[in-house]
């Protein structure tokens, strides 16, 4: 199996259990990116059995609306019961490094809202220390300076993603370098920096579960304490 076939794997898996879920006027929460695409496809199937969905970005809500599928206002939504997306890293413990495409604070947004949180993600995902891959913090354009003075006091490497503006009108700094050995706290540390909107660490709210596409199948992951 490749890189590809994992995450197509991975999107019927999260599909199955989503599935076994659904219920009248069900709403269900869909994330952004290449595996969260492959989730799009499956969920064409049932589009006429859900109440409708809640997107993370622009970008989902064009793909979801283009096979038929209903794309709610969050304000406007119930309760959404399941949230499916992928990630850029996830430890053990289902922590997150989010925001790769940059649809970070509404991929958190939807994240705190929903009743449960599932990851889908290809085995190279997973590690044992999060921070190779550049954390992604999503800032207010005239302030991007001043947040990548603080977080090098917070001892990471800022750089500009230049020419990328998300569908909240910001920029962002992915942030190199880091080995976050204490997820919660660094979360919450960038969160107080004034300017910083949100950031791609998903500790505080973690995912709920994992699929993980390997070479040998899918594996269920929830979190280890
Ligand atoms: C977008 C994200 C994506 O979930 C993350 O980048 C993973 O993407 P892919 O499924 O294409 O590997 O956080 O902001």
């Amino acid at each position: 199996m490749n890189q590809d076939d994992m995450k197509k794997a991975v999107a019927k898996a999260a599909f199955d259990y989503v599935k076994e879920m659904i219920t009248d006027g069900i709403i269900i929460g869909v994330g952004t990116g290449s595996t969260a695409n492959y989730f799009i496809d499956e969920l064409a199937a049932v589009k006429n059995d859900i109440g409708g969905t809640v997107a993370s970005s622009e970008e989902s809500a064009t793909r979801l609306r283009a096979v038929g599928i209903e794309v709610m206002d969050l304000n406007a939504a119930g309760p959404v019961a399941v949230y499916v997306d992928g990630a850029d890293e996830s430890n053990q413990q289902l922590h997150l490094i989010k925001g790769g495409g940059a649809a970070l604070t509404r991929e958190k947004i939807i994240a705190a809202v929903a009743e449960e949180f599932v990851c889908i993600a290809d085995e190279s995902k997973l590690v044992d220390v999060l921070g190779k891959f550049p954390l992604p913090v999503e800032v207010i354009p005239m302030a991007r300076s001043h947040v990548a003075r603080a977080i090098v006091k917070l001892g990471g490497d800022p750089v500009w993603r230049e020419g990328c503006v998300t569908d909240n009108g910001n920029q962002i700094i992915d942030v190199h370098n880091l080995q976050i050995m204490e997820p919660r706290k660094l979360e919450n540390a960038l969160n107080q920096i004034v300017g910083v909107v949100c950031n791609g660490l998903f500790a505080e709210r973690a995912a709920d579960r994992l699929f993980l596409g390997t070479s040998s199948g899918v594996e269920t992951h929830l979190p280890r304490n």
